[in-house]
């Protein structure tokens, strides 16, 4: 491919038959239905483009999210994270998400209102967490209890009605916490503790998670801002797997709790959201700080994957990893450091160190510490994706919403290339070998 002296135009010479075109270039981007065009014979199908796991595609324009990789950026609706984190709150970052604003008080103090207004779930949704084994894991019962809330809402797949979409918007962004909570009090033979609605968001989930006989639970401020902060953390990324799923599976127009439980199925893998849970797995079997040179080499080798490391966009350290450093030192001086953190701290700086890791711009990821916080506090293994899944419910409906009206929207439709058989002769059973 050469440069056209065209203004943005891309012009590429077909070697095969000594054509050129000029195809339009928009946002750095050129349109892969431009490349059908490209032909040796006209009946031929055309030319496509192969990007397997999309890593250069671009699939949809956006205005959500925006991620600078190389230089460990990123903004929600164009507000840096850091800031975010620092001056807003979870449900703040949540409205600016949805509607692409900040809003004034009165705005701000109806959504928060309306989301607090829908925190409690149908009692029958509370007979199928009943129902799971005690040893369920919390995200298998959230996905599936997400995905029965569209049979208690069938007016909910009209996701054209502005009005319907958003009190939908509005109770799974409640209900979220409560169904994550009832799922850790299930698997602890629990009772279920109800939502307050007096407490904030971060709040009320702590008082779902731990009140016992108390007649009110109060946070411990510290906690309560280290949760809020996570879920900020957490609550976009743009188009990464479980939003990818969520745009994929919301493009066939299925109800929000629908594409939200397939999300939720996407972020549960050890490779997305599943990593935090990871990272404390793998701190616990290396135990000691003298066995990490022999976890690194394993990694390096090939036999296992740090957890926590790595990322997709990111080529240097997640800002997210950074913030997430600072809240864990507050969260420590309330309960005592964690055991794992020496092991982590000197992992990173041996990782941040070696030539495999620097070469592949291996750095620490948004998983790597968030862990040890959630462990500190008492929160078990098996629930950190759960909280994660908690935080990107806005972005994924965000992604949701901005893809329901967006004029290019159709239904998601990869191509691919069919290097199979074609037209075998249908052997009877008995003939065969
Ligand atoms: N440990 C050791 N080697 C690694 C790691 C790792 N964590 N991550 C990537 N590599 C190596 C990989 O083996 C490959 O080496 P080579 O070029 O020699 O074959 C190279 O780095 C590039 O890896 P890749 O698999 O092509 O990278 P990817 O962009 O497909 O994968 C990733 C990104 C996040 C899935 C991967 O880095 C990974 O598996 N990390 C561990 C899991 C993890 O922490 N996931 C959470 C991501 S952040 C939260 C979220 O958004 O969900």
């Amino acid at each position: 491919m050469a440069k056209s002296k065209a203004n943005n135009t891309l012009s590429i010479t077909d070697n095969r038959t000594g054509k050129q075109y000029d195809l339009p270039i928009e946002n750095d981007t050129i349109k892969a239905m431009d490349l059908r065009q490209i032909k040796v014979k006209k009946d031929d199908f055309g030319m496509m483009s192969y990007d397997p796991a999309y890593s250069n595609t671009a699939s949809c324009t956006s205005r959500v999210t925006f991620i600078d990789g190389d230089k460990g950026e990123l903004m929600y609706r164009g507000y840096p994270i850091d800031v975010l984190a620092k001056k807003s709150n979870f449900l703040e970052v949540s409205y600016l998400l949805l509607n692409g604003k900040l809003p004034n008080k009165k705005e701000f103090n109806t959504f928060e209102g309306n989301i607090m207004n829908h925190t409690m779930i149908h009692e029958n949704i509370k007979k199928f967490i009943d129902g799971f084994r005690y040893d369920a894991h919390p995200m298998g019962m959230l996905m599936s209890t997400v995905a029965a809330l569209s049979t208690f809402y069938p007016e909910s797949k009209d996701i054209f009605d502005e009005e319907t979409r958003k009190i939908q918007i509005h109770r799974l962004i409640a209900k979220m916490p409560t169904l994550a909570a009832f799922a850790y009090r299930h698997s602890m033979g629990m009772p279920y503790a109800y939502p307050d609605n007096d407490l904030s968001y971060a709040g009320n989930f702590l008082n779902m998670l731990y009140k016992m006989t108390e007649l009110k639970y109060k946070p411990d401020p510290i906690m309560e801002k280290a949760i809020d902060v996570l879920l900020i953390l957490h609550a976009d990324h743009e188009q990464n797997c479980s939003a990818s799923a969520m745009r994929n599976v919301g493009s066939s127009h299925p109800d929000p709790y629908s594409a939200t439980a397939a999300s939720i199925a996407a972020l549960y893998g050890p490779l997305h959201g599943g990593a935090n849970e990871g990272v404390l797995q793998m701190l616990a079997e290396i135990g000691h700080k003298d066995n990490i040179p022999k976890a690194i080499k394993a990694a390096k080798n090939g036999e296992f994957r740090l957890m926590g490391f790595g990322h997709r966009v990111y080529k240097s350290y997640d800002p997210r990893a950074t913030i997430i450093k600072d809240i864990a030192h507050d969260v420590f001086q309330v309960t005592g450091k964690n055991p794992y953190l020496d092991i982590a701290l000197e992992l990173e700086r041996i990782a941040l160190e070696d030539e495999y890791f620097v070469k592949r711009k291996l750095y620490p990821n948004v998983d790597f510490y968030s862990g040890l916080i959630y462990q500190s506090m008492g929160i078990p293994t098996e629930m950190f994706t759960v909280l994660f899944a908690i935080g990107r419910t806005p972005g994924w409906l965000a992604q949701w919403k901005e893809l329901l009206l967006d004029p290019e929207r159709r239904i998601a439709r990869p191509r691919q290339v069919y290097l199979g058989d074609k037209n075998l002769k249908y052997v009877p059973m008995s003939k065969r070998k």
